[in-house]
């Protein structure tokens, strides 16, 4: 299978996030071979998004969540209050959150765990910066994210996590790496992460692949075995081209059903 995830970010309103939910509706429609496909609207528009999405093959996603169960935190979300909206995923450690915000390893691990114990699904990013590539200090870099965030955590199956490779560098830049960079650095996520988890075969991790994805160069990355999905910012809150990117996905997923 293949996940497609758009990640709204602070880009549209209420409004704009129903009339964006019920076009990918209509893109879905008739289509026989489709990805799992997640959208994440800001906060404010999860309730009436919930509304368009209900009874679709489409889940929703928060963009963070805060790491309590309940209490005195002005202006955070528990995971209970964002399963209470409907909310299947949430976003953890997304780089904007971590450089813009100073999210913390520490913190991230947090937010997995009381993710977790709520039944939410946290999609987490990890990935190096400019600097850190251009070093060659990615695997790195990617272990000290993936070993702070997992750290105590439990999960008992494939499903209940995925990974977003997100170089720092390719977010919003218009830049990617190579498709031979995305392949070995999820293959390095995928082995570290499966020693974590005995639970869980390497093969079988979901790792997605995040940064500057585009209708253009989607398919190149969603036809790699070792690409088991997208991130898409940008390009998710622009209807046209984010269509454009569930049916690349779909036409791997029809190309492989043919293979089989
Ligand atoms: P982008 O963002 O597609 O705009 O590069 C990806 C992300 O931030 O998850």
């Amino acid at each position: 299978m293949k996940t497609v995830v758009g990640n709204w970010k602070m880009q549209v309103g209420v409004r704009e996030s129903v009339a964006l939910a019920r076009g990918t509706l209509l893109t879905l429609r008739g289509r026989s071979i489709a990805p799992d496909l997640v959208v994440c609207p800001s906060f404010v528009a999860l309730s009436e998004v919930h509304k368009v999405l209900a009874r679709s093959s489409v889940s929703m996603g928060a963009q963070n969540v805060f790491w309590e169960d309940h209490g005195a935190f002005t202006g955070e979300t528990s995971a209970r209050m964002l399963t209470e909206l409907g909310v299947t995923y949430v976003i953890i450690g997304h780089s904007e959150r971590r450089t813009l915000l100073g999210e913390t390893d520490e913190m991230v691990q947090k937010k997995i765990v009381q993710a977790l114990a709520h039944g939410l699904i946290p999609l987490v990013c990890v990935g190096e910066t400019a600097e850190e590539h251009d070093q060659g200090l990615t695997q790195s870099h990617l272990q000290k994210q993936l070993i702070a965030a997992f750290d105590g955590v439990h999960i008992k199956h494939r499903s209940q996590l995925l990974i977003a490779y997100e170089p720092v560098w390719a977010i919003g830049s218009g830049r990617t790496p190579a498709v031979s960079e995305v392949i070995s650095a999820h293959q390095y996520i995928r082995r570290l992460v499966s020693e974590f988890f005995s639970s869980v075969d390497s093969l079988s991790l979901s790792v997605l692949y995040g940064g500057s994805v585009d209708a253009e160069n989607a398919y190149a990355f969603l036809r790699e075995q070792e690409v088991d999905g997208v991130l898409v910012g940008g390009v998710s809150v622009k209807l046209n081209q984010f269509n454009d990117v569930i049916v690349a996905a779909s036409e791997v997923l029809e190309a492989q059903s043919t293979h089989v």
